[in-house]
């Protein structure tokens, strides 16, 4: 019988929960043995009971929880090949060549570099003596299915990643009551939002909000100049009778020196203006909690997909992400969303702010 393992790994985000529950379900329903890793990548080292055989009724009731109930953890040892070596003993020993691993592109990377190296790691188990030669024979090829978990929105060549709409959904939520004792104080907020290297969440709760003006490391301000172009804004609003001031800053917002923005800074600029100004960071509110029905709905058809590739992939297919483009749910190969993912960092470095959104909407046709 097929054996599959799923994981997820890196920060949490919601609709993680719902992803394992379908890769299980849909696992089961192909005729598949399915196994949950517990704590990421930790629980592929250390093997034993953080390797567990679920069944259909251990995932009931998942799709409305937060967070991710199999754990994940930040591993270093699976960062060195050794760590990797006993991952791969402790899936050969349970009889498990395939993996769909959830999680953002730091994890999915890791992944593939687990894929890549297994035949090797196979043979170094061999000649141990760990393993004989027919008892690993089944074993040759690992299978890697890449679910992107993020609630920042941050993988090239997919439309949205598993949270992201769940964290939108509550920064929104969290502006709204921010603002309803702003406008009865006549206060200006700063409001402090995830998202890494990434505006999205911010970009798209400040529309979302009104906001008055919005920081993000795509659009990088121009040093020395920002604060006075942000005092203007915000006395226009004033001026048509705007009783408060909300500005969202992506934590990863830049100037064009590429030095970052704080909600200090632009708190010290609203204060010059004579505006009563506070500063909120939303912090881990925005990653917690339950998954909105984009999130949720995303991760089942995704998870079910993830089955699916496993079982038609051959061990020349490059291995795949499931993504969504136009509200179809599409593979892509996984290393060339990194790829393209990483370029962003680096046009955003030199500072070709174009390139970066272009390269952030690439898409795949299959
Ligand atoms: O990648 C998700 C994310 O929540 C980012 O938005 C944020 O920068 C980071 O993780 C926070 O990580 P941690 O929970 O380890 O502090």
């Amino acid at each position: 019988k097929r054996k599959i393992a799923v994981m997820t790994s890196g920060g949490d985000s919601p609709g993680m929960n719902s992803a394992v529950r379908a890769v299980v379900r849909a696992g089961i329903y192909y005729g598949c043995d399915v196994y949950a890793v517990y704590e990421g990548y930790e629980g592929l080292l250390q093997g034993g009971d953080l390797l567990r055989k679920m069944e259909w009724q251990d995932v009931r009731g998942w799709l409305s929880e937060g967070g991710t109930l199999i754990g994940t953890a930040r591993c270093m040892g699976f960062k060195e090949r050794k760590g990797r070596k006993q991952a791969a003993a402790n899936l050969i020993t349970q009889g498990i060549d395939a993996l769909v691993v959830c999680g953002g592109d730091g994890s999915l990377t890791g992944a593939d570099l687990f894929r890549s190296e297994w035949p090797s790691l196979v043979e170094e188990l061999v000649n141990d003596g760990v393993f004989t030669a027919e008892r690993v024979e089944p074993y040759r090829n690992l299978k890697i299915v890449g679910l992107v978990g993020s609630i920042d929105n941050d993988m090239s060549g997919t439309d949205s990643t598993i949270g992201a709409y769940s964290a939108l959904e509550r920064i929104c939520e969290m502006v709204d009551y921010i603002d309803a004792t702003a406008k009865s104080h006549s206060r200006a907020f700063v409001v402090e939002v995830m998202g890494r290297h990434c505006g999205w969440l911010a970009l798209m709760a400040g529309i979302a909000t009104g906001a008055d003006y919005i920081f993000i490391p795509e659009r990088a301000a121009p040093a020395g100049e920002w604060q006075a172009e942000l005092k203007k804004v915000c006395q226009a609003h004033r001026d048509k009778g705007r009783r408060n001031n909300t500005v969202i800053v992506a934590e990863g917002a830049l100037d064009n020196n590429l030095k970052s923005i704080t909600a200090e800074e632009v708190k010290d600029a609203l204060v010059d203006l004579g505006l009563d100004t506070k500063i909120t960071t939303l912090g881990h509110v925005q990653r917690g909690g339950t998954a909105v029905a984009h999130d949720r709905w995303l991760a089942t058809l995704q998870g079910v997909d993830a089955v699916k590739a496993i079982l038609e992939m051959t061990p020349e297919t490059p291995s795949p992400l499931i993504g969504i483009l136009e509200n179809k749910i599409i593979r892509v190969p996984l290393m060339e969303s990194v790829k393209l993912t990483k370029s962003v960092a680096t046009a955003i470095e030199s500072q070709d702010f174009d390139k970066a959104i272009s390269l952030r909407d690439t898409e795949f046709i299959e």
